[in-house]
């Protein structure tokens, strides 16, 4: 089923944590949203769900307007950070809940429910904990239940809100792949919450950047990372050396450096203004200094050389400004560079937002 919102505005008191919000979620996707703390993420699933109702603007389900449908009605399924399992309740009961609370008239028969939860536990892969208590299980098996218990209803749409938040970074790593795979079987349309950008860009089809209740862009996980919108989302997607200075025929002046930035992304011809260039640490070409090298001359202040990449701090010659660089670490080794060496950098790749109406 199709999500949908469509110019969705919602305050608390003063406050404005939704200004304006509009977007589509496909059918079957998984969409990821992203934004710092505060922004606006949770509010916006709330929205959806029917748990919070927008001041103005709606929320489409299929193409239909649900504002006046409730929470039930509008058959979608929750997992949340802190999901609260039933303690009382063995894993089987709390994922065959949603089923038994059903009106009469559509609950399941015994038989149902029990063949159904068996699937349900088999498709997360935790069939053998039937009849444990929650407290008896790990982190990860409980938000495992808990997207069972969220899934026995057969949700139209599913919504995660940092379902691995609490978990450490080798389960969490393990439970996206694990979503991904569960997703890809089930096509349920999925909105999942995340304030972490690595899993945002491996676990996703579509990346939603949220920025202080307003979508700063919307892009597939390559659109997003490799044409940022605008100089939020560089910023929160990755590391990125920042060169601010005056943009005029094709090269960027910034404190002593001029960088060539003809026919980089964003600067068309006859621009005169000012600007910043943003590039990011494997963007940057890295060599031996020589005399008349040209490029940007630093030194090599410290090098993190562990797993394929060599993690470059550089500092620069004419201003101590630290420039990072990411080089294979091959390439690191061959070259054989030694902390305290003099280097020259050159940006192969830089997207450059000018300031619009900073043109004097
Ligand atoms: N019931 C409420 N009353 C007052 N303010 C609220 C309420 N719910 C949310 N807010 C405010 O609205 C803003 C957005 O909150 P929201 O929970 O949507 O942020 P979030 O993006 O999910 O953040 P986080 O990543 O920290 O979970 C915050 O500044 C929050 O303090
Ligand atoms: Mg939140």
């Amino acid at each position: 089923m199709t999500i949908a919102v469509k110019n969705i505005n919602k305050r608390f008191g003063d406050f404005v944590a939704l200004n304006n919000v509009s977007l589509d979620f496909p059918a079957g996707e998984l969409t990821a949203l992203l934004g710092p703390s505060g922004c606006g993420k949770t509010t916006l699933l709330r929205c959806i769900a029917g748990l919070e109702h927008p001041d103005s603007g709606q929320v489409l389900l299929d193409g239909e307007d649900a504002s006046d449908r409730h929470v039930r009605e509008r058959q979608v399924g929750f997992v949340f950070q802190h999901y609260a399992l039933f303690k009382h309740m063995t894993v089987f009961e709390n994922v065959a809940f949603g089923l038994r609370v059903k009106p009469r008239a559509q609950r399941p028969s015994e038989d149902q429910i029990r063949r159904k939860v068996k699937d349900l536990l088999e498709l997360v892969q935790l069939d053998w904990l039937a009849d444990r208590y929650p407290p008896q299980l790990s982190g990860g098996q409980r938000q495992r239940i808990a997207l069972a218990r969220a899934l026995a209803v057969e949700p139209r749409v599913l919504l995660l809100d940092e379902p691995f938040g609490a978990l450490d970074a080798k389960v969490r790593k393990e439970l996206r792949r694990w979503l991904r795979r569960l997703h890809d079987d089930l096509h349920v349309s999925s909105i999942f919450v995340t304030h972490d950008q690595e899993e945002a860009l491996e676990v996703a089809d579509q990346v939603v950047l949220m920025n202080k209740g307003t979508v700063e862009q919307i892009g597939t996980p390559d659109q997003v990372y490799n044409h940022p919108a605008s100089p939020f989302v560089y910023g929160f997607l990755g590391n990125v050396n920042v060169f601010h200075g005056r943009v005029n025929g094709g090269v960027l002046a910034s404190e002593g450096v001029q960088l060539d930035v003809a026919g980089h992304d964003g600067v068309r011809d006859g621009v005169d203004a000012k600007g910043t260039a943003y590039v990011r640490p494997h963007e940057m070409d890295v060599e031996r200094y020589a005399a008349g090298a040209e490029g940007i001359v630093v030194k090599l202040r410290r090098a993190h050389a562990i797993g394929p990449l060599a993690q470059l701090d550089l500092e620069r010659a004419d201003n101590a400004q630290m420039i990072e660089a990411t080089i294979s670490n091959e390439r690191f080794t061959s070259l054989g560079f030694k902390e305290g060496e003099t280097l020259v950098v050159r940006p192969k790749r830089l997207r450059v937002f000018v300031d619009e109406g900073a043109s004097s």
